[in-house]
């Protein structure tokens, strides 16, 4: 049976949410493997809206596995509140469709207060993070003094596990002027919360090894995009964890033998919240058009997406650096009704051609992008649910692409509602 990668190809929110909703139809399980409630992936289901930054896009459908692996860190008050309001949207959530990896580090509340705080500093320049704690929870998780989710389950453990993060915690707090975390506090806080996390605990690696056995089809949920990877991203621009697809192995505990097909997920057009480099971002009219077409406002922050050009130099790199077999193309019916569309094929750095994006940060600022006029199409493609529905122009716009990425289109999505979606290849065919 094969099992599907789904990962973010460029910068985020490229409709992730949509496609593993979509696909999850034909999967058995669905995983997220790395991020945590910084990722906001948004689902239309006959016009209901949900909104999912912690729980995997599959809860959304009943009867299936949904898992939160060990590569995520977890903020249990916020998955306990994600929870209650999922399922005050008709959904059930039980610890039979829910599980939690025991492996997973925990978001503790100073981990929030450590990413404010430190991009509220004004000597070092902001990332523009989500503010939810996920960078310092990945680097406890490597500093081996993150508490996770099986300490719950010992009182004893739990305060040894407190004592050595906050021996750093507190030593750092003291240089950015914040008071000591209140230990006792916190231990209540932790010991009133556990019993409710450790009833979706379980060895997730295990479960998974049983349910590839079984012959079960496992569907990977990747969150943020490539071009955020803590790697082969914009660094330091970046999120803090590895978002290629690479990382669907370690962030679950299956071996890379377990992917059989990465579908890289691929915005019709650019978009990035945050700093960072953006090489076709459009602050003109055309730039404000995307926006508001598109509604590019966070799911999970509320703010304002920076929009560009398709860059096809970027989707070739991520592409190659996540295997990526064939990409689900998203948000085309935003492009309807423009006279032109452009498209990077290539930058020029300082009098050169170059077909990647480099390394070194003076270099990345000085890559000027080269572009390609496409004509644009004036009918509507909103809803398209065939090949046929669409305008000629629309259709070379997607080969196009095609030809400049090295990869072709497996899905088509022409609107946020679940059925405006064209199969081109089943991800899941053997
Ligand atoms: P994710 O983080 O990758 O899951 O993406 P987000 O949910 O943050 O952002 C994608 C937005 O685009 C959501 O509001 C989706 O409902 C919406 N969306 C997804 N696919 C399409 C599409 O094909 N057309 C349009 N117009 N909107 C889409
Ligand atoms: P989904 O899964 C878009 C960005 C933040 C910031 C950087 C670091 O919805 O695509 P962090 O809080 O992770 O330390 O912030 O990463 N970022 C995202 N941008 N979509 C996301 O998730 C993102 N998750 C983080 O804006 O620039
Ligand atoms: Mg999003």
């Amino acid at each position: 049976m094969a099992n599907v990668v789904v990962v973010g190809a460029q910068w985020g929110d490229e409709g992730k949410g949509k496609i593993v909703d979509w696909l999850s139809e034909r999967a058995d399980v669905i995983a997220r493997f790395q991020g945590g409630h910084n990722a906001g992936h948004t689902l239309v289901v006959d016009g209901t809206v949900y909104k999912l930054h912690a729980l995997p896009s599959g809860v959304v459908r009943g009867g299936k596995l949904s898992v939160i692996g060990n590569g995520m860190v977890l903020d249990p008050w916020h998955l306990l509140k994600e929870i209650e309001t999922i399922r005050g949207q008709g959904v059930e959530i039980t610890p039979e469709t829910l599980m939690i990896a025991e492996n997973t580090p925990l978001i503790l509340p100073f981990h929030g207060e450590l990413d404010r705080a430190r991009e509220a500093q004004a000597s070092v320049s902001k990332i523009g993070t989500t503010g939810r704690g996920i960078g310092p929870a990945y680097e406890d998780k490597v500093g081996r003094r993150v508490i996770r989710v099986a300490d719950l389950g010992d009182d004893k453990t739990l305060e040894v596990r407190v004592d050595r993060a906050l021996v750093h915690h507190n030593a750092l707090r003291a240089g950015l002027g914040l008071e000591p975390v209140d230990r006792a506090a916190l231990l209540a806080e932790l010991r009133e919360i556990a019993p409710r996390i450790l009833e979706f605990a379980a060895p997730v690696w295990k479960v998974l090894h049983e349910k590839r056995r079984a012959g079960r089809r496992i569907l990977f949920e990747g969150a943020q995009g490539a071009l955020l990877d803590i790697d082969f991203g914009t660094y330091p621009y970046v999120t803090s964890s590895n978002v290629i697809a690479g990382q669907a192995a370690t962030g679950t505990g299956l071996g890379p033998d377990a992917i059989d097909f990465v579908l890289g997920i691929v915005k019709a057009y650019t978009t990035r919240v945050g700093e960072g480099p953006f090489p076709t971002e459009l602050l003109d009219e055309d730039g404000r058009r995307l926006g508001e077409r598109g509604h590019e406002f966070g799911t999970t922050t509320g703010r304002q997406r920076r929009c560009g050009w398709f860059d096809a130099v970027l989707v070739r790199q991520t592409c190659a650096t996540s295997g990526v077999k064939g990409i689900a193309l998203t948000k085309l019916d935003v492009l309807d009704g423009f006279d032109e569309l452009k498209i990077c094929v290539g930058y020029e750095l300082d009098g050169k051609r170059i077909d990647y994006l480099p390394t070194a940060a003076d270099h990345q600022a000085r890559c000027t992008p080269v572009y390609e006029t496409m004509p644009g199409w004036q009918e509507s493609t909103e809803g398209a649910r065939s090949w046929a529905d669409l305008p000629a122009n629309a259709i070379k716009y997607v080969r196009r692409v095609e030809e400049l990425i090295e990869c072709p289109v497996a899905l088509l999505s022409t609107s946020p509602e679940r059925e405006d979606t064209i199969l081109v290849t089943d991800p899941f065919a053997d």
